[in-house]
This record gives structure tokens, sequence and C-alpha cells, in this order.
């Protein structure tokens, strides 16, 4: 198989760092996928010289197993004394029927607000080699390379007053959407700043036709943009979005939104590049930054050894570059996963019809083969 090397100039200055991550497996896929993910930053440490240290935690339905608490306090700990926090997936059906406190979910919510991440980077790529997986046309998908800069910790996720009240029969239930000003300047800034290092252009993503939140997201990104004249902005009601995104994908650039929309949007955006277990995550904007594939813990597939860990993989590659500045190794493991796909190798998500597939554990270990490789032909590297 050839891997693209291009990534590994010849004569970059080598420095060796400490990454110091804490791994969350989660539930569901969680625990297996990110087993691939660590081999793969094993491998990398490895080949470019770093030290690796990693710390597994409990998150989500594992910790409420455990110690009756979505994320205890040791795991808490354990992430914001390191370098980066690696997470899999939380959730499962067996916990539906638990207050919302008690639930997974409720623990991966905290930890986003207890580390500040407040944007999330959810990339979604075609790779020319899956455009035959696409439920749309090749030619509707191809070149489709969209940024979702999704607000991750306002809006009604966070929203106070959220309850469910009133006797069996005659509940009702509240949740609320809110934002301020400030919560909105500071990921509309940094959606900017990536534009700028994209094709500087930016679709914000809103309901202000019925929202009021909504109306001071628009006049908000509207301000910020001002600053940021040479990025052309323009500003998209939801559920039109969500008919471009299928229609012509290839269209957007950065699409910034709050947290719902962009919880629905990037699935979505996952689905039309092939699949939901394609997509990484970076959360920033805090001291330690959050990795994370964008599915969930699919409990219909979990311990069958079929999952795509791509998803996780390519979070790797965010962890790399956004918390380390390892620009070079995070290109090496988005290379190497382009190449692994290029050469036919997929799971059972993105499989050729009439082809064989790999499981989770083959395909990481061809993705991490690949990185043995590319980093084997450069001299310079951990010699
Ligand atoms: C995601 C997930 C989470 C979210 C859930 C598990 C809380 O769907 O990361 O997209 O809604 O943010
Ligand atoms: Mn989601």
């Amino acid at each position: 198989m050839i891997v693209e090397l291009s990534v590994l100039s010849v004569g970059d200055v080598f420095s060796p760092m400490l990454i110091k991550v804490t791994v969350l497996p989660g539930d569901g896929i969680g625990p297996e996928v990110t087993k691939q993910a660590v081999r793969v930053l094993e491998g990398l440490a490895t080949a470019f010289g770093h030290e690796l240290t990693c710390t597994q935690k409990d998150i989500g339905g594992a910790a409420l197993k455990s110690s009756k608490d979505p994320l205890p306090n040791d795991t808490l700990q354990a992430c914001l004394s390191s370098g980066a926090v690696l997470l899999g997936a939380v959730g499962g059906p067996s916990f539906d029927s638990f207050p919302s406190h008690l639930r997974p979910e409720s623990g991966l919510l905290r930890l986003r607000r207890e580390l500040g991440v407040f944007a999330n980077l959810r990339p979604a790529t075609c790779y020319p080699s899956l455009e035959d997986c696409s439920p749309l046309r090749a030619d509707i998908v191809k070149g489709t390379d969209i940024l979702i800069v999704r607000e991750l910790l306002g809006g009604i996720y966070y929203g106070e007053p959220r309850l469910i009240q009133g006797p069996t029969g005659d509940r009702s239930a509240t949740d609320t959407m809110r934002y301020t000003e400030k919560e909105i300047e500071r990921v509309a800034r940094v959606a900017f700043e990536l534009a700028r290092s994209r094709r500087r252009n930016l679709v914000s993503v809103d309901k202000a036709n019925v929202l009021d939140c909504s109306r001071l997201w628009r006049d908000v990104v509207t301000r910020i943009s001002q600053d940021y004249v040479d990025v052309k902005t323009s500003h998209m009601y939801v559920d039109s979005a969500a008919m471009a995104l299928v229609s012509h994908p290839a269209d957007f650039d950065v699409v910034l939104t709050e947290n719902m929309f962009g919880d629905i949007l990037s699935d979505q955006a996952a689905s039309v590049v092939g699949s939901l277990g394609m997509l990484g995550s970076a959360s920033v904007g805090g001291p330690v930054g959050l990795y994370e594939p964008i599915h969930g813990s699919a409990p219909d597939i979990a311990g069958q050894n079929i999952a795509n860990p791509v998803g996780a993989i390519l979070s790797v590659a965010m962890l790399l570059r956004h918390s380390f500045k390892l620009k070079r190794e995070a290109s090496c493991v988005e290379s190497s996963v382009a190449g692994v796909l290029a050469a036919g190798y997929r799971t059972r998500d993105v499989a050729k019809h009439g082809h064989g597939c790999l499981s989770t554990e083959e395909i990481g270990g061809k993705i991490a083969e690949a990185i043995r490789v590319a980093a084997a032909c450069t001299e310079n590297v951990a010699s």
C-alpha cells in the first residue's frame, strides 16, 4: 500500500514531547473504537519519539455502574490534570428510565462544562475513495469539505429551568433555550478565525424567524463579521440549511451554529459524507481539550468488533493538532487514514457493495501500520 508522505517534509525540526492523555472509553462501542484510537496514538508516539502516558477512567454508564455517578470526581480530576481528553461514547438503553442527572449523557455534559470547551469543531470531509458510500449521488457529494463549529456550552442543553411537573396524565415539561451575547461572540470568533485558515466562507445557521435566541445570535454574528471582512458571511435558517446540506453540500465551508442545531446538522453531514462512524471532533476553548467521535454508543452493534473506529482515530489527529500543536503528526494520522481507505480497506458501514469488510481491530491495525511505514520513511523521525 502506498501512503502519501508529503506531510513529512525532511528537515522539520524534531522535538520530543510528553503527550499526557486521559482516556474515557465510556459505553457501547466506545471502548472498542477508543482501543484502536489509543493503539494509533501509541504507534504515532513511538514513531515520532514522543513520550505518551494514557490514564483510563470511567464516564457515563460505565461510571454509573462502578460509582453511581456518571462523572466521578476522580475522572474529572484526571481530565483536568492532563493535556487532553480522549472520549469514546456514552449512553445506552438500560439507563433510559433514569432521572436526567443520573443518565450517562449528563456526565458528558458536565465534563464539557467543567473543561470550559465552548467550541466544538466537527469536520465532515468526503474522501474521494468514499464518494460511492454516500446515500447521495457521487456528483453531489464530491468535494464536500465542511467544518461545523457547534456552540457547546449554552442553549437548550444547559438552560434553566428544566423540569417535568404535574401528576401523571396531566404533566408538563419545560426546557429553556438561553444565550448570552458573550457566549455567542466567543464561539463566533473561533469560527471566523478557522474560516480564515480555510476557504473564507462562513454560514451562520439559526431560526431567527421564530426564536429570540436566534435573533440575538444573528445580531451578534453580524457584528463580529465586521471584524472579518475578508470572510464571506451569510445567514441561513436551520430548516433551509438542512435542505441545502443534502442538495448541494459541497457549497459549504464553515457552518457556525448553536448547540442543538449543531448536534443535528453534524449527524446529517456525517451521513452525507458516508457514515456517522467517520467523523471526529475537537471541543476547545478551555485549558484542556476534549476529543471524541461524533457518533453515539451504538448499543445495537457494541461488542461485535464491527464498529468503525475512524471517527475516534481522526479525533486523535485533532488532539495532536489542537492540544499539542503537533501538526506534522496530526497530518500523518490523517493521510494514513486516507491511504488505508483509498487502498479499499473498509469497515462494514462504508464497505463497497459485494466487497468484504474489515473488523474494528483489523482497520485499526491497518492504520497503525500505515503510520509506522510513513514515519519510517522519514529519516529525521525518532532516530
Ligand atoms: C454528541 C452527542 C451528545 C450531544 C450526547 C451523547 C449528549 O449526541 O456529541 O453529538 O448531544 O452533544
Ligand atoms: Mn449528537
